[in-house]
């Protein structure tokens, strides 16, 4: 390696240089005095220069379906967290969009501030780069056609993506395809990295999965409060779910779903 050569050295001699998850967990780490040193990543430099602003996602050129405002039942936390199970979905399962609604809202949902870049929202996020988006899989939300739909969180709507075909590959894609075939509808989180990765290099991965983390576990707790049943999904072929989504992998990815119904 060139002396002067910006990839970071890994700090910890134990790690096995054969061991993706090792290197990572080395290279992403932060030492007094070396931090800089995160941000000079090949993938990191590339991305300096083209990284585009964007908060969210937005599809005006279609028209959206507009959401309900949230509304939950006051019910205490206490309760909500003792309720919460990864309930295997029911055989008739349907829900309203006013379920929907709240379940988006309470994961990634924003809470407060105008315009489009900063507006805070329900999960927490390093930076206040939100590098997420969502997308719901609708199978049986009463008023709503089937096929997938991204959530824009700043107007609260739905904007349809891809049509009932797809729901097809999406099954396929699930190691539990139950989990897609019995279940009224399927929420899908991505990561665009670079919303992220553009400020954290290296430590972005992290940060990213642990947001993720944060909104799902508020979806699931408000779907325990609302008496819905939901059921974190990790296991699916990776890159045929981000085909149906019509996402390349790469600067954006799914990282995370969950089964509604
Ligand atoms: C990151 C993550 C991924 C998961 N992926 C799946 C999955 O692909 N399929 C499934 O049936 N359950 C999945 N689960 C649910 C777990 O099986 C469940 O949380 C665990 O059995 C504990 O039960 P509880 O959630 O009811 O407390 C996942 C949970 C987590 C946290």
């Amino acid at each position: 390696m060139n002396e002067k050569s910006p990839v970071p050295r890994l700090g910890c001699d134990l790690a096995d240089r054969n061991d993706p998850a090792e290197i990572y967990q080395e290279a992403s780490k932060y030492y007094r005095g070396s931090m800089e040193r995160l941000r000079y990543t090949a993938g990191g430099a590339d991305l300096g220069g083209h990284v585009r602003r964007m908060p969210v996602k937005s599809h005006p050129h279609v028209p959206g379906v507009r959401l309900p405002k949230p509304e939950a039942p006051p019910v205490p936390l206490l309760h909500a967290l003792n309720a919460r199970r990864s309930s295997p979905p029911r055989t008739s399962a349907s829900v309203d969009l006013a379920t929907v609604a709240t379940l988006l809202y309470a994961g990634y949902g924003v809470t407060e501030g105008n315009g489009n870049v900063h507006r805070r929202r329900t999960a927490p996020s390093a930076g206040g780069l939100y590098p997420l988006d969502w997308y719901v899989a609708a199978r049986d939300i009463a008023g709503v056609g089937a096929g997938i739909y991204h959530y824009d969180p700043l107007d609260h709507l739905l904007e349809p993506c891809a049509g009932a075909d797809s729901l097809v590959h999406l099954e396929s894609a699930v190691l539990s395809p139950d989990l897609v075939r019995r279940t009224a509808a399927v929420v899908l989180v991505t990561a665009l990295f670079a919303r992220s990765r553009e400020k954290y290099g290296l430590r972005a991965y992290r940060f990213v999965l642990l947001e993720a983390g944060h909104a799902m576990q508020n979806f699931l707790l408000m779907a325990a409060c609302l008496g819905a049943h939901a059921t974190p999904i990790g296991g699916y072929f990776d890159s045929e779910i981000d085909e149906v989504l019509g996402i390349n992998g790469v600067d954006e990815s799914t990282i995370y779903a969950a089964s509604v119904g």
